[in-house]
């Protein structure tokens, strides 16, 4: 065919290109995760995070703000739990006047259009590090399940938009629905974690967090055993297809990076919107090459933010969503 067929001609100068391009970014793509923490006028960057911060409750109002006139319009919130306040049930997980719950009115209050999602595990209430309750050295399900339900509905008396559960026990986005049909918050979605991988791209956050699985007699070392095995394609389907017959409005892919085959499997495979989680790890990893002068920052984050896109995520939890807007603006 040559020299007829040239492909060049369609990427002869920006005016081309732009033309015929497939895959925009805007602010409107971006979730930004929030990691917050109980005291005032505290902003404390993350170690394994560079210029990530942890907010108290008085600074996370001028954030959300900020957030808000970059053109981002969620957020998806984190807490960092204190250490008397953990046990094995996640039992802080239902105070209404606990830190995330407090945190939920303040965005609201910060600017009451901000959709907010908040995390549903009980990973960063439990004394042991996992997401749900250990008995006998196991992770039990059904009770665990009832355990993030209330913890849902905890989060939508509060007045979150949507539930993120991220925790991977089976049944919880039925469990959930129905909490809350029969509670009334017949408006509150359900964002879930659904094809979630046993990634080892979860570091930085579990430091963020203090939320790391603890190292002690009895207690699984590892999420294997709920989340999924990196491996595997075929789950990932099936698991977001259960997920959406029992109620999710949203199913997430996560990480990211690594799995944009899953979520092009999943975007082929289901009509409901795909959020796509650029986790701490991947976060990391940018910062540390650009730091050594390695790799060029800002050409890096809106390369992977559009791959993610253009892979079929209908948006992206990012730690760079500040970044990339002003990036884009
Ligand atoms: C809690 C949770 C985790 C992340 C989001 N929710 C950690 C984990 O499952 O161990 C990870 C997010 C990130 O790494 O940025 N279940």
């Amino acid at each position: 065919m040559f020299p007829l067929r040239r492909n060049r001609r369609l990427r002869t100068n920006e005016a081309i290109r732009s033309l015929v391009r497939q895959n925009f970014l805007t602010p409107n793509d971006f979730q930004a995760p929030l990691f917050i923490v109980e005291g005032k006028n505290k902003k404390e960057e993350i170690a394994s995070m560079p210029n990530y911060f942890r907010f108290s409750l008085d600074l996370l109002q001028q954030e959300v703000k900020d957030l808000w006139s970059l053109g981002i319009k969620s957020v998806l919130l984190f807490v960092k739990v204190d250490d008397q306040l953990k046990d094995n049930k996640g039992t802080e997980a239902v105070n209404a006047d606990g830190l995330m719950q407090r945190a939920i009115k303040t965005v609201k209050d910060a600017v009451p259009e901000m959709v907010v999602m908040t995390d549903v595990a009980l990973d960063p209430y439990s004394i042991y590090g996992h997401d749900g309750i250990i008995e006998n050295g196991k992770v039990l399900n059904d009770e665990s399940v009832k355990a993030l339900a209330q913890m849902a509905l905890s989060h939508a008396q509060a007045g979150a938009d949507f539930v993120a559960p991220s925790d991977m026990m089976d049944g919880r986005i039925l469990v959930m629905r129905e909490t809350l049909e029969t509670e009334g918050f017949t408006n509150t979605g359900i964002m879930s974690y659904s094809a979630k991988f046993a990634s080892a791209f979860y570091g930085p956050f579990r430091d963020a967090l203090d939320s790391a699985p603890v190292d002690a007699k009895d207690i699984p070392k590892d999420k294997k055993t709920y989340q999924m095995d990196p491996a595997n394609r075929d789950e990932a389907i099936k698991e977001t297809l259960m997920d959406i017959e029992e109620g999710a409005d949203i199913v997430m892919v996560k990480p990211g990076l690594c799995y944009l085959d899953i979520v092009r499997d999943i975007k082929n495979n289901v009509n409901v919107p795909i959020s796509v989680y650029q986790v701490s790890g991947e976060y990391a990893m940018i910062k540390a090459a650009s730091e050594k002068g390695w790799l060029d920052h800002d050409a890096v984050i809106l390369e992977q933010l559009t791959a993610i896109k253009r892979a079929g995520a209908d948006f992206i939890a990012t730690y760079f969503a500040k970044d990339a807007a002003k990036l884009l603006s």
